[in-house]
């Protein structure tokens, strides 16, 4: 009867579909700039699923509904199923990344917010890229509620949770000496059309966690994916120590 399927869940993810039930497994898979670099590493997977469960068990005691079920060692989550949201919520604490090549490109820095690698962002930012499309593309709210993706109560409540999502996450890390610099999310609705956290969340492929004692020292230390988008060391032993650190 159920059929048993395998595909693809964004570039490192796959999503299973089994005996009626399904499944997200982490693999070791790891790509960056859209896909344009793509390399595996032992046990990656494995370590970002250890991560999102922590952190969906946490956002969960804390009133955040969440598509996470049950961990299926070592590399699997049982989760509900779906319809995802077409949009990549990202929300910056510091200056880094593709909001840095934007300065660098011209855009105006908001109120507060010096344009360069490191400074904070006074009362943070939550910005939307589109998903499915080749390239990922900053969208702006009206272009989200033009498209009919979501509502405006929709759209007020992913920026509510996502805003309790980076206060959950950068309080906790703070006290294990990791700054959270920024993150991205996603959202999905269920069968009701309830909003629920989806994807992935807190792992170093979709975070920036620095250490705070060196940026404290004026320098900035990833222990995230950017050691693999900047060839900046040994991703599998920055992989592991974030994990140890953060979940011990
Ligand atoms: P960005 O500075 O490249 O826009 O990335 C912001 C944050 O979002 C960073 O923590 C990495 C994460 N991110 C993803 O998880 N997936 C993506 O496709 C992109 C572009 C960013
Ligand atoms: N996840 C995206 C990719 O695989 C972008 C990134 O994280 O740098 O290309």
């Amino acid at each position: 009867m159920a059929s048993n399927t395998r595909e693809r869940a964004g570039k490192s993810k796959d999503i299973i579909r089994e005996d009626g039930k399904t499944f997200f497994e982490f693999t070791d898979r790891v790509t960056a700039f859209d896909g344009l670099k793509e390399d595996e590493y032992l046990h990656k997977g494995e370590v970002c699923c250890r991560m999102s469960v922590y952190w969906f068990e946490i956002m969960g005691q804390e009133g955040i509904p969440t598509h996470f079920r049950s961990f299926v060692p070592p590399n699997r989550i049982e989760v509900t199923y779906l319809e995802i949201i077409p949009i990549e919520v990202i929300c910056r604490n510091y200056v880094a990344g593709s909001l840095l090549q934007r300065y660098g490109r011209g855009e105006e820095p908001g109120a507060g917010i010096e344009p360069r690698l490191g400074a904070r962002i006074p009362d943070g930012i939550i910005e939307f890229t589109t998903k499915f499309e080749e390239r990922d593309r900053p969208i702006g709210e009206e272009e989200i509620l033009g498209n009919g993706w979501l509502t405006r109560e929709e759209l007020d409540q992913i920026r509510e949770y996502t805003r309790r999502v980076n206060e959950i996450m950068s309080g906790h890390l703070l006290e294990k000496g990791i700054i959270l610099a920024d993150f991205k999310i996603e959202f999905g609705k269920n069968a009701s059309g309830e909003i629920l956290l989806a994807d992935e969340v807190g792992t170093p492929d979709g975070c920036r966690f620095w250490i705070r004692d060196s940026y404290d020292a004026g320098r900035i230390e990833s222990l995230d994916k950017d050691v693999y988008r900047y060839d900046e060391g040994d991703v599998s032993d920055a992989y592991s120590r974030i994990q140890k650190r953060i979940c011990g």
